[in-house]
């Protein structure tokens, strides 16, 4: 088992008497890339904060690698930081902001060089040290912001929403180079946004955050698969949330009846006897039979419905598809040359797997 490198305990913190982040308890293992993932004000910046040492919990206990931090500065905290501004400094080189936390700690003239120059090399900027950042573009200043806070080699890296200032291609392209970063580092990050693409695509682990408290931490995958609630379902990916009336119990499976509708589903009856109040299917879970009867997809919960909106995708034509006036579904289907598309008014005929009808509790 690797060895915790952060670890919050029982977390809180209010200001005045406004409560922002509520008892929050996390451990995070040396070398993992976490984010925290949630809407914006939920208390990302104030969680991150909290460990960099910028402010303390109001109750709780910080600790970075077993040891409690409420007397630690935060210069004293061997943390690297990168933010959404790359608040670099104007007047100085390339070089001497990637030097600067060294030479502020007092390091040998020879050392920097050699840091600097490997800080570079990790961020692809090898050859533009010589250069102000004005000479640069916002992606590359944000690189430079990325060598200057891992320069000192500090065992954990903190960003908070560091691409959201980057258009969308960079954004994408960024992402892919900071893990691959994180692994030739070895070190921990703690990455906050609140785009879950971004979170899906780097994290190995997930901490889905909501006004204040933790609503679900898991992997990428299992995040999406088995969200924990309505909420998470909503926020991770597009998902058709639909409200259960009530249910009846079949040997291996739940009937759902829907809210406000004639409309039962049949979902694989969850492991543990919980609530069944939402439901949860993904667009890309919903076939679409084509009309010639030969259909495929699965016997039960054969769906039909008019299209009443569709919108071209590229890849994939996304279709809302009105099954009754209650139950609008949002379908996600491949678009292909061959196959004739559906149009606005078509009546499509649709399967859903009973294993790919998610039960939450709320
Ligand atoms: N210093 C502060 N004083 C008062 N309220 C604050 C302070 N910092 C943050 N907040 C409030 O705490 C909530 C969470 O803020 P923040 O942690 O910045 O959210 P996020 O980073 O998830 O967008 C917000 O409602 C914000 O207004
Ligand atoms: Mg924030």
């Amino acid at each position: 088992m690797s060895s915790i490198d952060i670890e919050l305990v029982s977390v809180s913190k209010s200001f005045g008497a406004v409560s922002v982040v509520k008892d929050i308890s996390l451990q995070i293992p040396q070398g993992e890339f976490v984010s925290i993932l949630g809407p914006s004000g939920c208390g990302k910046t104030t969680t991150l904060n909290m460990i960099a040492g910028f402010n303390q919990p109001s109750v709780g206990d910080i600790r970075i690698r077993g040891r409690s931090q409420g007397r630690i500065p935060p210069e004293r905290r061997n943390i690297g930081l990168v933010f959404q501004n790359y608040a670099l400094f104007p007047h100085m080189t390339v070089a001497d902001n990637v030097g600067f936390g060294l030479k502020m700690k007092g390091t040998a003239r020879s050392e920097i060089e050699t840091s600097v120059a490997s800080a570079l090399r990790s961020v692809h900027l090898d050859d533009y040290g010589a250069r102000y950042p004005r000479e640069l573009s916002g992606g590359q200043q944000q690189r430079v912001a990325l060598a200057r806070a891992i320069a000192p080699r500090p065992s954990v890296l903190l960003l908070d929403e560091p691409l959201s200032n980057l258009d969308l291609k960079l954004r994408e392209a960024m992402r892919l180079e900071l893990k691959e970063l994180q692994q030739q580092l070895g070190m921990t990050f703690v990455y906050v946004t609140h785009d879950q693409e971004e979170a899906m695509a780097m994290s190995d682990r997930i901490v889905v955050m909501w006004q204040g408290v933790i609503a679900q931490t898991g992997g990428p995958a299992s995040i999406y698969r088995h969200p924990a609630s309505s909420f998470v379902a909503d926020f991770i990916g597009k998902s058709n949330i639909l409200t259960i009336e009530g249910t009846s119990e079949q040997e291996t499976t739940l009937d759902l009846h829907l809210s406000g509708s004639a409309i039962s589903l049949r979902a694989k009856r969850p492991p543990n006897r919980q609530q069944a109040r939402f439901c949860c299917i993904r667009p890309e879970d919903i076939a679409v039979l084509n009309n010639t009867g030969d259909a495929g997809g699965c016997s039960v919960n054969r769906l039909s419905g008019t299209v009443r909106r569709v919108i071209n995708l590229g890849p994939s034509l996304e279709l809302a598809v009105e099954i009754d006036p209650h139950v609008v579904l949002t379908v996600l289907t491949r678009s292909s040359l061959s196959a004739s598309l559906p149009v606005m008014g078509d009546v499509v005929a649709l399967s859903i797997d009973p294993d790919d009808i998610q039960v939450l509790p709320e």
